[in-house]
């Protein structure tokens, strides 16, 4: 990243203030930021904040003689590595795939000849129109990318997909619009996510709420952070994050082999929400409420305890990370937790809410040093921010 410089177009949407936090961001990975600020979004974020975090002047004017002067519409489009619209509204993504150009902003649309890189925003009706969707059709198809919108709660105070992708993910999008070495390029990771689902019959089976996304979360960001990543899940509704080996298992026993089968790896994050227990016989056929007329008795036996059993073993990734799920006394649990299993890092969750199947996550890293408790963020910047504190953490150790 460190060199590059972005093109950043701010629409005008509420979701404006957040492509300030965008180019902290991106400053704090040295990258260069230079910002057209349309009309629109002038309303709702100040020329003056722009150009204090970016550094440079604001170009806002297609007919300012001192910006043809210094920086015209077409070197402005061109000479950026990458161009960002965030927010990017309707009229934007509408002007782009029009090819209309009536203001600086779309003519240097228009004219550039790098990679654009939208994060849409706006009202879930507006992005759920069928003009809308004819537009992100045409733009994909001209090889526009996208980073979001993301399912939520918006500021009209409606719900659904329109939200813009938080700042972390734009970045991450922009990592990889622009196939940068990430900084785990050369590191193995392995990381388990989902339920397991512990056979009672060939039609039953003992599971629980674990979603996976967590885990697939943590996956895509190792992946995107440049790591060689496997992802071993329990059985769960998502798709492959784009770069991960993805291997299936179902039952705790399958996920132990697979793990063992997958290292030596140089971190290991265990986000999979193992069956403490499995019944200690399946039937081989279905059993008959009709015909075996006693309610049948499930005798439950012990499952191996995957983490603690690879903390014990020859293949111990350098870095171990393990996870609590607990309902309650969330941080010491999660301390005793640490000791009790041999891991490093323990990433402890209160799951008595609606973590299990949600999209956002409020963890307490412990480790040796102590805890951290770590704002609520959407799944995907845990993963991101977790990607970011093992790439220093393997590398300090390297
Ligand atoms: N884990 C594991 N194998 C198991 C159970 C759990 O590897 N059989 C891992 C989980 O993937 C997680 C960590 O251990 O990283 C903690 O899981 P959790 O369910 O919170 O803890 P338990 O071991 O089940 O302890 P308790 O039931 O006392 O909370």
């Amino acid at each position: 990243m460190r060199g590059k410089t972005v093109l950043l177009i701010i629409g005008g949407g509420i979701a404006a203030y957040k492509a300030l936090e965008l180019v902290r961001r991106l400053a704090e990975r040295g990258v260069r930021t230079r910002a057209i600020l349309t009309k629109a979004g002038a309303e709702f974020v100040t020329p003056l904040s722009v150009s204090a975090l970016t550094g440079e002047k604001i170009y806002s004017d297609l007919f300012s003689l001192t910006d043809e002067a210094e920086m015209g519409h077409i070197q402005l489009s061109r000479s950026a590595d990458l161009v960002v619209v965030a927010p990017a509204t309707a009229d934007l993504m509408a002007k782009m795939a029009n090819g209309l150009a009536n203001d600086l902003a779309s003519t240097s649309l228009l004219a550039t000849d790098k990679p654009v890189l939208m994060a849409p925003a706006m009202n879930v009706r507006m992005w759920e129109s069928a003009s809308v969707k004819r537009n992100r059709e045409i733009l994909e198809k001209d090889g526009v990318l996208f980073a979001g919108p993301n399912d939520g709660e918006m500021a009209c105070g409606e719900f659904g997909p329109g939200r813009m992708a938080e700042p972390l993910e734009i970045v991450a999008a922009i990592e990889r619009a622009l196939a940068i070495e990430g900084p785990l390029a050369g590191f193995k990771a392995l990381v388990t996510a989902g339920p397991t689902r512990e056979p009672v019959d060939p039609v039953r089976f003992l599971a629980n709420h674990s979603s996976g996304k967590q885990g697939y979360a943590i996956a895509d960001a190792l992946a995107r952070a440049g790591a060689e990543t496997t992802l071993i899940s329990g059985p769960v509704d998502l798709t492959a994050p784009q770069g991960v080996k993805l291997q299936r298992v179902t039952t705790a026993r399958e996920m132990l082999a697979a793990c063992e089968a997958a290292l030596p790896a140089d971190v290991l994050v265990m986000a999979a929400a193992v069956a403490d227990w499995r019944p200690d016989f399946a039937a081989n056929s279905k059993i008959k409420k009709s015909t075996d007329r006693v309610v049948p008795l499930i005798k439950l036996v012990e499952n191996p305890d995957i983490l603690a059993t690879i903390a014990q073993s020859a293949q111990r990734p350098r870095l171990l990370i393990g996870f609590a799920a607990e309902t309650d006394d969330v941080v010491p649990n999660a301390v005793a937790k640490r000791a009790r299993k041999g891991a490093d890092w323990i990433i402890a969750n209160d799951v008595s809410g609606d973590v299990m199947g949600g999209d956002r996550n409020r963890i307490h890293l412990i480790s040796e040093a102590g805890t951290e408790d770590w704002p609520d963020m959407t799944k995907s910047e845990v993963g991101i921010q977790l990607a970011a504190r093992i790439a220093k953490t393997l590398k300090g150790a390297a």
